[in-house]
């Protein structure tokens, strides 16, 4: 008598150990096909005593159902696995591990040469009072410069304190000046603020430098120097033209502006500048008589157009990776 309990664990162990649709084939036409084992069982039942067969019949019938659904069931099992393999001699994916905005590059070289000239770097607040970012540099609430630096006033719980977001890194000068005695020199890189109409060359939000140099003698030519040492520094390699130009802004007295252009095209304008006004010295309980110095605020933003030939501020915060991956 065929000992069915062996058939099945046979026939079930390489139905398991089956890799594919093919063997899986192979194992059902070894047991189930025409000529096969299980197959063979159930034609020699009617050739055995009844006493077996009534034995043997229910138990080979019950094998065969039991292979036919093991045999789907596996079947459904191959169709869901990927049939992949993995290629371990193929070169890995490169991971991208992005890099430092050009922003940020310019901070960090603008920094570098000042660093070099033997200048501080000082931050101050983003969140400003009133009276640094305009009193104390000589512009008082009915000034008409208030209406060029207009900004974001922030609500407060206190009546007379009135705060905003900075206009400019200028409020830093008398932060530092109030705790410090000349001589000394600071440049001052942040994020300033304004409430103006954006264009390519204006943003809402920007990044300035502020300098301020102070002593018993600093004068404008050591201001020129500077100024023309930094950007031939900055736009090391590269052919730019520059002017100084007089102008006004009420903490510097005189004032200037710096131009600059790339290869003949149009000026942009890079920075405010002058000598510090006495009025400014007052305020942080200087003598006017014994000190004098200069201070500027140059664009971040700006040098970082002239730079890479930035033709928009305004991509600079876009985030858009076809901008930034360019650089
Ligand atoms: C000022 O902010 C003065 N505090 C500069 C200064 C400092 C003058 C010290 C004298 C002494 P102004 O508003 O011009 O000035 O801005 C200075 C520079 O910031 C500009 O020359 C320009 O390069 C940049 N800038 C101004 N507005 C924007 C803007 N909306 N977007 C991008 N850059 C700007």
């Amino acid at each position: 008598m065929a000992d069915i309990s062996e058939l099945k664990r046979r026939a079930l162990g390489e139905l398991d150990s089956a890799k594919d649709s093919k063997e899986l084939e192979r194992v059902r036409v070894k047991y189930l096909g025409r000529k096969g084992e299980l197959t063979g069982v159930l034609r020699g039942l009617k050739d055995l005593p009844l006493k077996e067969k009534k034995i043997l019949g229910p138990l080979a019938n019950e094998l065969h159902r039991e292979l036919e659904e093991a045999i789907e069931f596996k079947k459904r099992e191959l169709a869901t696995e990927p049939s992949y393999s993995i290629d371990t001699t193929r070169p890995g994916r490169e991971p991208s591990i992005g890099h430092l905005h050009p922003l940020t590059k310019a901070d960090q070289e603008v920094r570098k040469i000042f660093l070099g000239m033997n200048f501080s770097i000082v931050e101050g607040p983003e969140l400003e009072d009133e009276f640094y970012n305009f009193d104390a540099l000589n512009i008082p609430e009915w000034h008409p410069a208030r209406e060029a630096w207009d900004t974001f006033w922030v609500k407060s719980g206190k009546r007379d304190e009135r705060r905003l977001l900075r206009t400019h890194t200028s409020p830093v000068q008398i932060r530092y000046m109030e705790k410090h005695e000349p001589p000394f020199q600071i440049i001052v890189p942040g994020r300033v603020f304004r409430y103006e109409a954006t264009d390519a060359s204006h943003e809402t939000n920007f990044y300035q430098v502020e300098g301020l140099m102070v002593g018993k003698d600093v004068s404008l030519a050591n201001f020129k120097y500077v100024i023309e040492k930094f950007i031939e520094e900055f736009f090391r390699g590269q052919k730019v033209d520059f002017r100084f130009r007089p102008s006004y802004f009420p903490f510097v007295e005189p004032g200037v502006e710096v131009d600059i252009r790339f290869k003949g095209g149009e000026w942009l304008e890079l920075m405010g500048a002058g000598m510090v006004h006495p009025k400014v010295f007052e305020a942080v309980h200087y003598n006017p008589r014994d000190y004098q110095g200069f201070a500027f605020g140059v664009g971040l933003d700006r040098l970082m157009m002239i730079k890479h030939k930035i033709p928009d501020v305004r991509l600079s915060y876009g985030g858009d990776l076809r901008f930034i991956q360019q650089f």
